[in-house]
C-alpha cells in the first residue's frame, strides 16, 4: 500500500524519541516511524515480512529494529540482518520490508512515497521551532483544515488580524500578530486527521506562555469541530481538552 504524491507529515519530531517507534496511518495505511539511537528517523510499511506482525510493537537496538513476535531484525535500509531461531543464516535479500523516503523540517518528521527521480523537494526548513501539539480528530483532513480557517488563532499579544497561506506539501503558515505557527495536515483515513503544529521562534521567547496561548486554540479547534462549527472560547475549551 502506498499514499498520494507530495510529503506527508506523520509526528513531531520530538514526539519520537531515539530508540524509540510509533505506529501512524496515512490515507488508512499503517506505517510504522521509528528512530535510530543516532537519532535519524524512518518511515516504513508497519508490517513484519515475516508473519505479518507490526514492526510499530517491536523494539529498536541501535542502527536495528527488532519484531516483537520472532525477533527478526532490520537494518536501516528495511533488510532483514538477523533471524534468531537461525543465527548462522545468511538471510536472503530478497526479505525487506517496504521502506519510504523520510526527512525532518519544521519540528516534523515527514514521509514521501515517490521514488527519488520525481520525488518533489524535502519541506523547507523553518529554523529553531518550538512544538506545541499534535491534535487528532475524528474528521477528515479537509474539514480540519476548513476548522483551522474559520477558527484562526489570536496572537500572544495584541489583537492583528490573522492569516493562512499554504507552505509546502501538506503543510500551512499561519501568521499572526508577530507570531507565526506552522501546521502540518495529516490525512489518517476518510474521517481521521492530524495537525502538528509547532510555533516558529527560539524558546526563549515562546517555551511557555506562548505554547499555552496555543494549546488552548487546539481545544477551540477541538471543539469547532465537534460543534460544528460553533463559536468557540476559553469556556469551551474545559470540555474540548
Ligand atoms: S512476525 Fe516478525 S519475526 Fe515473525
Amino acid at each position: 500500500m502506498s499514499f498520494a504524491k507530495g510529503w506527508h507529515p506523520v509526528a513531531l519530531s520530538t514526539s519520537v524519541e531515539p530508540g524509540s517507534s510509533a505506529g501512524t496511518q496515512i490515507d488508512g495505511g499503517e506505517y510504522v516511524v521509528w528512530r535510530d539511537n543516532s537519532g535519524v528517523a524512518h518511515v516504513w510499511q508497519d508490517r513484519c515480512p515475516h508473519r505479518g506482525m507490526k514492526l510499530s510493537f517491536g523494539f529498536v537496538r541501535g542502527d536495528h529494529i527488532a519484531c516483537l513476535y520472532h525477533g527478526w531484525q532490520y537494518d536501516t535500509a528495511g533488510r532483514c540482518r538477523y533471524v534468531p531461531a537461525h543465527p548462522d543464516l545468511e538471510v536472503p535479500a530478497t526479505i525487506t520490508v517496504p521502506v519510504f523516503a523520510s526527512a525532518e523540517a519544521c519540528g516534523m518528521i515527514w514521509t514521501c512515497a515517490e521514488p527519488e527521480a520525481v520525488r518533489p523537494p524535502t519541506p523547507a526548513d523553518a529554523g529553531e521551532v518550538i512544538p506545541v501539539r499534535s491534535l487528532y480528530v475524528d474528521n477528515g483532513a479537509d474539514a480540519l483544515l476548513r476548522a483551522v480557517r474559520a477558527n484562526l488563532p489570536s496572537p500572544v499579544t495584541g489583537d492583528e488580524p490573522s492569516a493562512i497561506a499554504p507552505a509546502g506539501d501538506n503543510l500551512w503558515r499561519i501568521t499572526t500578530g508577530a507570531d507565526t505557527l506552522l501546521l502540518g495536515l495529516q490525512s489518517i483515513a476518510d474521517n481521521r486527521a492530524a495537525l502538528h503544529v509547532v510555533l516558529a521562534g527560539p524558546a526563549s521567547v515562546y517555551a511557555g506562555a506562548g505554547q499555552t496561548h496555543y494549546l488552548g486554540w487546539t481545544a477551540d479547534l477541538r471543539y469547532a469541530l465537534k460543534h460544528e462549527q460553533a463559536p468557540v472560547g476559553a469556556a469551551a475549551r474545559a470540555e474540548a481538552v
